[in-house]
């Protein structure tokens, strides 16, 4: 099947798991007050991409924080593709210069909500096609 069902009871805010989705890693995070608050502070034109990379709005939605995460009530909730937009390589988390994720391959620091801050990859981690089915279980895909 092309979407898979993952159960994040255990994730209580701080922690992560990474999911295999489509032969790709899948990051998915219950980020804590201080990281949605450090991304929510983030002014757009601070951002080197605008635009949300989010499969579940609309295209040329932009960066914000709420829209780069599971929306309204549930902003704590990151689910992101977990690899680098320049050249494909794995970030690992809560790393870099803005506490998100760093990119070792060459250098590309993403902040609380998988935006690219500093490096050379040219976009935002990308958000895949998924959905809350319950309180506790995402589907991706
Ligand atoms: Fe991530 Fe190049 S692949 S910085």
């Amino acid at each position: 099947a092309s979407s898979i069902e993952v159960d994040v009871t255990s994730l209580t805010p701080g922690m992560s798991l990474t999911v295999k989705w489509r032969g790709k890693p899948v990051f998915i995070r219950n980020r804590t007050p201080e990281e949605i608050k450090a991304a929510q502070d983030v002014p757009l034109a601070d951002l080197k991409d605008t635009v949300a990379r989010n499969a579940n709005i609309a295209a040329d939605a932009q960066a914000t924080d709420i829209d780069r995460t599971a929306g309204k009530d549930k902003e704590n909730w990151l689910v992101m593709v977990g690899v680098c937009t320049h050249l494909g390589c794995v970030p690992l988390g809560q790393q870099g210069d803005f506490g998100g994720w760093f990119c070792p391959c060459h250098g590309s620091h993403y902040d609380t909500a998988g935006r690219i801050r500093k490096g050379p990859a040219p976009e935002n981690l990308h958000i895949p096609t998924f959905q809350f089915v319950s309180d506790t279980m995402i589907r991706i895909g």
